[in-house]
């Protein structure tokens, strides 16, 4: 297993430099003054280079053909060496910049074609040969490489835990996501929610999370695995670290997902909301993601109304933790409770009628606006006191429509 450095996965763009600065370099070196050779003998690995010298080369070491960070030590020691040198690889990709002016690449075509077919084709044997060997690994074996941590058991925790960091890294783009589906590595991801530790646990929910965005292929691959009943329990979590990632994972996994929001339901997900929700010893930030999560739900209502809508938003103890959140000393959670209110209000559930007599909704809006009118006072949250007197001042309107609706027209 080849062990790069503490950073792996920040290879990708390392190399993309490398691979650049050296086509650069390659392309001037070749034309202008210098030789590549392999020196098979050669012991000092190395790359030696002087600009000018008609008797330079550059030497590839051969000693260690396997080990590709061997090689680009070798290079960036030796330029340090070399005298007015490099410093770093950036002075290398300067240099090769500088170097690289139309007239000088003008000058490096003539010589090319001094040269005859066979010296340009070993030339570029050459160059590809060093350019194998500084390739980089690829993003799907770098992902390879993490999954074989995780699927060894005496893998000490610390390394599961930047193996799983890594992953969180390389599962960003959708591509690599799908991947790591068909690499198998979802069941073991989703194994490590099981870990008696409560960091490789989150962070294993986080990577869940990452890689189920918006990814329909994904979030089917890890309902399938059972993954959203264990992270609905660690949403219960003491720690409010795992439980806000959890909270994050089954939102990637249900938003969009019908599939997801028919087992979050049957699985008793609204009474986990109302749980979250209604308990003000609950970390503020994950009562802010629950409700929004709330808000997002309703509005996925809203855009496949063909769908029946989900019980909770006729459910008068669901609806008064959130009309509940209204009374909350958080700006934040108001405004995200308001918004989860606009949204429900506008789904067919007739809840008007339960939102003023069970809920309180008119009594909690009238004093939220005489709060407000108090924040705005002060200086500090004064703009976004404004914007959300606003959205108040919308929700009661919509409110009062519906009420109408339910309590007049709607009962004949
Ligand atoms: C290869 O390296 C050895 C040892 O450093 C040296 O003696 C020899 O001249 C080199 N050969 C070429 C072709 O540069
Ligand atoms: C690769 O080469 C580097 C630098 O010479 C060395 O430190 C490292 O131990 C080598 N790694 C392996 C796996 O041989
Ligand atoms: C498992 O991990 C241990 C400790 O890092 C290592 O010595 C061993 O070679 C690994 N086994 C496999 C199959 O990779
Ligand atoms: C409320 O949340 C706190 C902090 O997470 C937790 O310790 C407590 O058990 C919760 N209370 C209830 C009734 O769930």
């Amino acid at each position: 297993m080849v062990r790069w450095s503490s950073s792996r996965f920040h290879n990708g763009a390392f190399g993309g430099l490398l691979a650049g600065v050296l086509v650069l370099l390659a392309l001037v070196v070749s034309g202008v003054t210098a030789d590549i050779q392999l020196n098979e003998t050669s012991s000092s690995a190395g790359l030696s280079w002087t600009p000018g010298n008609e008797e330079s080369g550059i030497v590839i070491p051969k000693s260690d053909p396997g080990n590709e960070s061997s090689v680009i030590s070798a290079i960036v020691s030796e330029q340090d060496q070399l005298d007015g040198g490099f410093s770093s690889l950036e002075g290398m990709l300067q240099w090769a910049i500088g170097h690289s002016d139309p007239a000088a690449l003008k000058q490096s075509a003539q010589d090319a074609q001094r040269l005859s077919a066979a010296e340009l084709n070993k030339r570029q044997m050459e160059i590809k040969e060093l350019m194998e060997k500084l390739k980089m690994p690829s993003d799907a074996q770098l992902m390879q490489t993490a999954l074989d941590d995780l699927k060894n058991s005496s893998v000490p925790i610390e390394d599961r835990h930047r193996a799983l960091e890594e992953l969180l890294v390389l599962v960003e783009p959708i591509d690599n996501a799908n991947d790591l589906a068909k690499l198998g590595g979802l069941a073991l991801v989703v194994g490590e929610l099981n870990h008696p530790a409560s960091d490789i646990r989150t962070i294993s929910a986080w990577v869940i999370g990452k890689a189920s965005q918006n990814n329909a292929l994904v979030q089917k691959q890890v309902l399938e695995l059972g993954a959203l009943s264990t992270l609905m329990k660690m949403v219960l979590s003491n720690s409010a670290d795992e439980a806000i990632k959890a909270l994050y994972a089954v939102s990637a996994l249900i938003r969009n997902n019908v599939a997801g929001q028919d087992l979050f339901f049957s699985e008793a997900g609204d009474k986990l909301l109302m749980d979250v929700l209604s308990n003000s010893s609950s970390n503020i930030r994950l009562r802010r993601k629950t409700v929004s999560l709330v808000s997002d739900l309703a509005e996925g209502q809203l855009e496949n109304p063909v769908r029946e809508e989900h019980s909770c938003f006729g459910n008068q103890l669901f609806l008064k933790s959130i009309v509940d959140l209204t009374m909350s000393i958080d700006l934040d959670l108001q405004e995200k409770a308001l918004l989860a209110i606009k949204n429900i209000l506008q789904l067919k559930t007739g809840n008007a009628v339960i939102l003023k007599d069970f809920c309180g909704l008119d009594d909690a809006l009238e004093r939220m606006t005489q709060e407000l009118d108090g924040v705005t006072a002060e200086e500090s949250d004064g703009d976004f006191a404004v914007s959300v007197e606003n959205l108040r001042r919308e929700v009661q309107m919509t409110f009062h429509k519906k009420l109408g609706e339910e309590t007049g027209v709607g009962a004949s």
